[in-house]
């Protein structure tokens, strides 16, 4: 029941003074607490069972304590739990109380006792007492597994009883009620029409009875019962088979029997679902690390997994751990970017033919650097600062490619991490911190070394590459064709210029002088540009995958051990903590499984015994023929 699976419990409901706890002293032979306003507060589990002593041993257990007592002192007792569980005010608790009563000669059976059921608040009750009770009474009788023991006082009409009512909500039927009445000997008068008309619908019958009067023994009270129902004029009308406690108490073993029977398959199952889904919770939940040598283990374990996982998506472009996540397929996504920065490369230090400035900046230059010398040599200085300039406009792309990178870079490998780390959250702010730092540094070192290359780029300017003066040479092929549309004025003003295409050069007719040398320069600059656009695209995306390289392979395992083992991180021990909610939590679901494991070796046990009995009453009824 702890563990949320409804077992054939037999629920006791009345009206108050319908005399519920009478019935209840009667069946167990020993006194209960009595007094003003509601007597019982909380559920009270009633366990009674027979024993071949004659010494009776009462046990009060509630809150995970057990406390022993004695039928002098239970009442007591009772009272004080219940003020331990529900309050010393008139406050009622769903927690309940089980009374265990091994006695000699009571019925085996366990019953479960509900505040009795009041409409109007007396003596400091609280004022929505009748909802409290209500949905106490609800909670227990709605499942179908449970019996409904329905106590009537036979001075009141039974369809006003509101347990009648109740129980009626539930079972409409009336298929698992059972109907005591008390009190037969204060009207007897019409009892007999009353339990035999039946107007409530009670499913499994009447008992009628007569509770202990005053001080009597409870031996002295069955006497007078008998006595009662076999010689009163009106009560000794009815049927033997439904008067008496006796009656009553062998009526409930064989109900409860038959209960148990019809629930165990189910409980067998439902007690095989809840223990295979606890143990798989209890599987899936973070690993706990007891020792040193665990938390090593586990370390290496999620570093080396992790490790997998980033060569497999960032280096080899495997990607069958993540199908769907287009993210992390990090070989293609890199290759995109890198696409994108080369194109952005070209499209920034693109110009514009057709706006009249073709060959301007080059012939400016030329005339700045004119010195006392042959005019057909072209100074260095000019080709270098057109280089320059060139490299100044696209001087921040690599940069800010080389950021975006990283940063996709560090989300892929966060997202790796904390997939790995899933199951040792105590290790998860601590790893994530130094790859986070790691990633810093590794990014602080591309962004070094990205900035050396462009500086590189423009201070010096080599190639060994033999494209370079055969695209310049082809370019300049077209040299003469120019100078003659440029020099014949007669000629359109558009030249289709190879590698440029329409080139607007009406403009160059009056600078004809120096057109030559600023066409031969430009296409020097413009060959290398080329050269120096794929240089670089090559040198980032070289200098990329050697740094993830040496990330994965290397320092992250040491950078992560160090982060955390270092002297000042508090070392292993601080791996070893885990939180309190889930410390607890793990505990409650370790006890748990060890209840369903007894339970089930208890149920297990039953079923043996009944097939091996062949009859399921012999086990349930050899005690109760003894007594
Ligand atoms: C200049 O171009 C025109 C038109 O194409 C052509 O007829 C003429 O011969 C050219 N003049 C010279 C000097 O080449
Ligand atoms: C859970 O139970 C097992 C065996 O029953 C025990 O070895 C283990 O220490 C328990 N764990 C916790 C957290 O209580």
């Amino acid at each position: 029941m702890k563990e949320g699976i409804q077992l054939p419990t037999i629920v006791v409901v009345g009206d108050q003074s319908s005399g519920k706890s009478s019935v209840l002293e009667s069946l167990a032979g020993i006194s209960l607490p009595r007094g003003q306003g509601i007597c019982t507060r909380v559920p009270l589990i009633m366990r009674l069972q027979d024993h071949h002593s004659d010494k009776v041993e009462l046990q009060l257990e509630y809150e995970s304590k057990t406390i022993q007592t004695s039928e002098a002192r239970v009442s007591d007792a009772i009272n004080v739990a219940t003020e331990e569980i529900a309050g010393t005010g008139k406050g009622i608790s769903h927690t309940p109380l089980t009374l265990v009563v091994r006695k000699k000669g009571v019925p085996d059976l366990t019953m479960i006792d509900l505040p009795g059921i009041t409409r109007v608040p007396v003596h400091g009750q609280p004022e929505d007492i009748y909802e409290q009770i209500s949905n106490i009474i609800k909670d227990y009788i709605s499942p179908k597994e449970s019996i409904i023991l329905n106590v009537l006082s036979a001075t009141v009409d039974f369809p006003t009883c509101e347990s009648i009512r109740m129980s009626q909500l539930v079972d409409k039927t009336g298929e698992r009620t059972l109907a005591v009445v008390t009190k037969s000997d204060r009207a007897p008068e019409g009892l007999l029409e009353k339990v035999t008309t039946d107007a409530i619908n009670i499913g499994l019958g009447y008992v009628c009875v007569r509770n202990r009067i005053g001080d009597e023994s409870y031996e002295e009270a069955r006497t007078k019962e008998a006595e009662l129902f076999e010689s009163h004029p009106l009560l000794s009308k009815i049927d033997k088979s439904i008067v008496g406690i006796p009656v009553l108490a062998q009526k409930l073993v064989e109900i409860q029997a038959a209960s148990i029977a019809r629930c165990l398959p189910e409980i067998v199952k439902k007690i095989n679902d809840k223990l295979n889904q606890n143990v798989d919770e209890l599987s899936q939940m973070p690993q706990n690390l007891a020792s040193a040598g665990d938390a090593m283990k586990a370390l290496f374990h999620i570093t080396g997994a992790a490790k997998d996982s980033l060569k497999k998506i960032l280096l080899q472009g495997e990607f069958e751990e993540y199908p769907e996540d287009k993210k992390m397929h990090c070989t293609a996504r890199m290759a995109d970017m890198l696409h994108d920065f080369s194109n952005q490369l070209y499209s920034k230090s693109a110009e514009d033919t057709l706006s009249g400035n073709f060959l301007i900046d080059e012939i400016k230059l030329l005339e700045e650097s004119e010195g006392i010398g042959l005019p057909n040599f072209i100074p260095r200085t000019v080709f270098l600062v057109l280089l320059q300039r060139k490299v100044d406009q696209i001087a921040v792309l690599p940069l800010v490619f080389m950021t975006k990178m990283w940063s996709y870079i560090e989300d892929v490998v966060g997202d790796v991490l904390t997939r790995h780390l899933a199951a040792y959250p105590q290790l998860k702010s601590a790893t994530i911190r130094a790859t986070q730092n790691l990633l810093a540094q590794s990014k602080k070192q591309s962004e070094n070394h990205v900035r050396e290359l462009v500086q590189m780029e423009m201070i010096a300017d080599y190639t060994s590459n033999p494209e370079y003066m055969k695209n310049w040479a082809s370019l300049m092929a077209q040299r003469d064709r120019l100078m003659e549309v440029i020099r014949n004025a007669s000629q359109p003003s558009l030249f289709n210029l190879n590698g440029f295409g329409q080139v607007q050069v009406g403009h160059l007719r009056q600078k004809s002088s120096m057109v030559e040398q600023a066409f031969d320069i430009k296409m020097r600059v413009t060959v290398y540009w080329k050269i120096v656009v794929m240089r670089l695209v090559d040198s980032l995306a070289m200098h990329l995958l050697f740094s993830l390289q040496k990330l994965v392979n290397h320092d992250m395992l040491h950078g992560i051990v160090d982060e955390l083992m270092g002297p000042q991180r508090g070392g292993i021990e601080r791996m070893l903590e885990e939180s309190p909610s889930l410390a607890g939590k793990r505990e409650r679901m370790n006890r748990s499984i060890k209840l369903l494991k007894q339970s089930k070796d208890v149920v297990a046990n039953i079923m043996d015994r009944i097939s091996a009995d062949g009859q399921f009453d012999n086990i349930l009824f050899q005690d109760q023929s003894e007594a």
